[in-house]
């Protein structure tokens, strides 16, 4: 089967290079030409793990090609997937919409025979309709249909999710659009990973559902974190004990800066809208949406309690600022309130990220960045682990300690505890939801 993919973001390139390696021949397409060119060249232009083998391997076989030709994408394909950005719109929070239409009028203006119309993308309940509305508008001569396929792949992790996800989710108007789903995703269904077949708009909800509750879960527990501090608790202890309930599963219950990244603040932001909009506030997602913001705040004001009440003058070394470890994507990353917060505040900050570097350096001015954690914390006066990479994870403490003008940590991943860090000459040591007694005892 052919396969069209338009746009080759996070999304779009991992989907295209694992349909291919189904056995599907795939024509990634993009309208960023320095994108297209480096893929042409066997190049990544993002940091996934693995993807870069696996796209070659594909490449090698004859299945998978670029193109910025959309024609030459859709030319005998039987399915094209819309996988272009959805990202808040200015002012009013709904999911911006304008990729996915002029995508949908591109496909119609082009495509010469009958064609599924897949949207990969989240978008918000009613999209697929006015994607079909749009098709029939712009070509009203075209045989299609559309189907909705949102994508759930977590960036970092982004093939394995793809290849063994927990579920797939498609949403079909017509047997024929079915029948084309059932044979792209034939390989996963063989291997009895569950189909969800529905309706379109149930396709489309699952997806803004699911992020909405994942992100409800974060902030749940970093709320349940800051009453910790409080009472003496460690939330390390408490996530164990509650994700240890099969009902509620230990994942997305580590408490940390507030979430962040390319997808959960921007789908509960559309999801509060989409509420509001048909009178159905979604208000669990919009004290969510509120709550996340104030975690990040108090991040700075923890900051600042390290600093003696000021940033003013102080070396801070920041390790970490990308969202999430093993991607180099900074979009939404708490790194982006906390680091100009520290900079505004008149600190000097040091930062190091293994991946971040190549888009944080537009984004965080006024930083130096440096090769790795010992030589941002040279000389600092506090350190702040602000993303779990694995390198952060194993750091010789004691040699960062003894480099630093006066050696403070501010743990906002939970990966050290105090006992650790004052072993190694910490002389203050702050994390998340940890009480200072309970922090002691947890070693
Ligand atoms: N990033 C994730 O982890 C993730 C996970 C699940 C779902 N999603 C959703 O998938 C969608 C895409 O996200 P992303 O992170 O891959 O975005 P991205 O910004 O990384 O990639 C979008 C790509 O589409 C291209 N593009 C835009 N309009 C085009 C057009 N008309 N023709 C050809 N190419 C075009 C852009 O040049 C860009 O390369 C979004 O709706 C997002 O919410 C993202």
């Amino acid at each position: 089967m052919k396969i069209a993919m338009l746009g080759t973001g996070y999304v779009g390139l991992v989907s295209g290079v694992c349909f291919s390696d189904f056995g599907h021949e795939v024509v990634c397409v993009d309208k960023d030409p320095r994108k297209i060119e480096m893929l042409k060249a066997g190049k990544v232009p993002i940091f996934e793990p693995g993807l870069d083998r696996l796209m070659a391997t594909n490449v090698d076989a004859g299945r998978l090609t670029f193109t910025l030709d959309l024609a030459e994408a859709l030319d005998g394909a039987e399915a094209v997937f819309i996988a272009v950005g959805t990202p808040t719109r200015r002012g009013d929070g709904h999911a911006d919409l304008t990729y996915v239409m002029a995508a949908a009028r591109e496909i119609a203006e082009t495509a010469k025979d009958y064609i599924v119309v897949v949207t990969k993308s989240t978008v918000p309940v009613g999209t697929n309709r006015k994607v079909a509305q749009e098709l029939a508008a712009a070509n009203p001569e075209l045989e299609f249909d559309v189907a909705s396929n949102p994508e759930f792949l977590r960036e970092g992790a982004a093939i394995d999710d793809f290849m063994k996800p927990d579920r797939v989710v498609v949403g079909v108007q017509t047997d024929r659009a079915a029948q084309v789903m059932a044979e792209i995703y034939r390989p996963l269904f063989l291997r009895d990973f569950p189909i969800v077949t529905t309706d379109l708009e149930s396709a489309e909800m699952i997806k803004y559902a699911a992020n909405a509750f994942l992100a409800t879960k974060i902030t749940f527990i970093n709320e349940i974190a800051a009453l910790c501090e409080k009472v003496g608790a460690d939330v390390k202890q408490v996530s164990k004990g509650m994700g240890l309930d099969g009902r509620i599963g230990n994942k997305f219950l580590h408490a940390g800066p507030g979430y962040g990244g390319s997808c959960f603040p921007k789908d509960t932001k559309a999801l509060a809208r989409i509420g509001q909009e048909h009178a159905a506030p979604m208000q669990i997602t919009e004290a969510v949406i509120q709550i996340n913001e104030e975690v990040k705040r108090r991040m700075v004001e923890k900051l600042r309690d390290l600093c003696d009440g000021s940033f003013n003058g102080k070396t801070v070394a920041v390790l970490g600022v990308t969202f999430k470890p093993n991607t180099d994507d900074m979009r939404d990353a708490p790194s982006l309130t906390i680091v100009p917060a520290l900079v505004g505040g008149g600190a000097k900050v040091r930062v190091t990220d293994p991946q971040g570097r190549h888009e944080g350096e537009a984004l965080l001015p006024g930083v130096d960045w440096c090769a790795d954690a010992y030589e941002a914390a040279d000389k600092a006066d506090l350190v702040v682990i602000l993303t779990e990479w694995n390198e952060f994870r194993a750091l010789d403490l004691g040699r960062i300690a003894g480099s630093m003008a006066s050696p403070r940590m501010a743990d906002l991943r939970n990966i050290y505890s105090e006992e650790v860090a004052s072993g190694a000459g910490f002389t203050e040591y702050t994390s998340i939801g940890r009480g200072r007694e309970a922090s002691a005892r947890a070693g």
